[in-house]
């Protein structure tokens, strides 16, 4: 059994096989992470998604909880409140501890009406030799959404904040080498561009939150993935540039083509990058995965989207990534837009209203009937200006 701390145990599950998380791509399955802390009374924090109550279940009764006082709902979505039934079933006289959105939102998604306390930011609940307080962290990720502190072990029970959908029976940072940290550390950002990005100036609020309360932390407790111990610092330091639209100098390349004039186009367009030697990769839409996509949208200041016209439209692959990518809102980023057309040519105008929606610095954009050959220096300075601004805001920013 994993003891994180002196009577706080992890008792969650992990989901080996999942690949589809109501669409966000999770090549490496992912955790619900669920903690028991022993006190003279003891709390559960968070349950697990449904289908994984028997591993939950199984770990309670290793621990001998014969009676479970208090369940911590820090979150009503199904991946952690998805087992709040089973262990009310069990443990009828539980008191669920949540914010007031919580316990409405456990009536409304659930139809648990049972016997709850109810908490807000900077109360404490008092379970004999632990303490636990609790932080609201509105829409990070849902309204209800909070996290819980364990005063004496310094333990932040984060919730959907910090995590990443990671399969592992290792559970900390420091068991696993520098190669596999790596890719923790993209699927964290992949959980940040694809989960939280579009809150992040609550995530800005809660950062300071915690600063002023002068909280410190032995780890950070996310529901998904690994438990953060020798990498807190480094974690807080991501969310902090993350949240703040610190990004990299790097450039992505969006598009889909029909008969590969747009297609085409890229390689004068990333001409003019090369020259002005900025880092840039490229995504073909329709065979690209949206969630890693939206991940080096997130990371890097610039983007670039290409488009043929279709039926007056955007092509529908690259009309589902600006969809998705508005929903985001990133920010702080240079943008550019180009793409071919046979006689009407809407497309290239239609990324570029996206682009000024979420106020993206545009600094050219470049359509092309048919052929890109009449358009060649065009393109290429399309990348020029791009990559300058990517660069200079770079320098501007040291
Ligand atoms: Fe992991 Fe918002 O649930």
């Amino acid at each position: 059994m994993e003891e994180i701390k002196p009577n706080v145990f992890w008792v969650g599950a992990i989901d080996w096989n999942i690949r589809d998380f109501h669409g966000y791509e999770t090549r490496f399955g992912t955790t619900y992470n669920s903690y028991l802390v022993k006190g003279e009374k003891v709390a559960l924090i968070d349950t697990v998604k449904h289908g994984f109550e028997d591993e939950l279940l199984e770990k309670l009764d290793e621990l001998n909880v014969k009676d479970l006082d208090y369940l911590i709902v820090n979150h009503i979505e199904m991946d952690h409140a998805g087992c709040v039934d089973v262990i009310v079933e069990r443990y009828p006289k539980v008191k669920i501890v949540t914010n007031i959105r919580g316990k409405n939102g456990l009536k409304d998604a659930y139809n648990i009406d049972h016997d709850t306390i109810i908490v807000k930011t900077g109360d404490k609940l008092n379970l004999g030799n632990k303490t636990l307080m609790f932080i609201e962290t509105p829409l990070i990720h849902w309204p209800d959404s909070m996290m819980t502190y364990v005063v004496e072990d310094k333990l932040l029970i984060s919730n959907d904040a910090f995590g990443m959908h990671y399969a592992s029976e290792r559970r900390y940072d420091d068991e696993f080498n520098d190669e596999e940290i790596g890719r923790i550390f993209f699927e964290t950002a992949k959980y940040y561009a694809n989960i939280i990005l579009l809150y992040s100036d609550r995530v800005r609020k809660v950062l300071k939150e915690i600063k002023d309360m002068g909280l410190e932390f032995d780890a950070i407790c996310p529901s998904h993935g690994i438990i953060w111990r020798k990498r807190v610092n480094e974690i807080l330091s991501h969310y902090s540039k993350w949240s703040n639209g610190e990004w990299e100098n790097r450039i992505v390349i969006a598009y889909d083509s029909m008969w590969n004039h747009t297609e085409r186009a890229i390689h004068e367009i990333t001409k003019g990058i090369e020259e002005i030697g900025v880092p840039f990769s490229i995504y073909k839409l329709r065979v690209s995965d949206l969630t890693e996509v939206m991940t080096e949208v997130m990371l890097s200041k610039g983007l670039i989207v290409g488009s043929p016209t279709l039926n007056r439209e955007i092509f529908p692959s690259v009309a589902a990534f600006l969809t998705y990518m508005k929903g985001l809102k990133p920010f702080n980023k240079i943008a550019g837009a180009f793409g071919s057309y046979g006689w009407s040519g809407e497309a290239v105008e239609k990324i570029v209203n996206v682009f000024n929606q979420l106020k993206f610095d545009v600094v050219k954009s470049v359509r092309f009937k048919f052929s890109y050959e009449k358009v060649k220096e065009d393109l290429r300075n399309l990348g020029i200006l791009v990559a300058e601004k990517v660069a200079m805001n770079n320098d501007e920013g040291q």
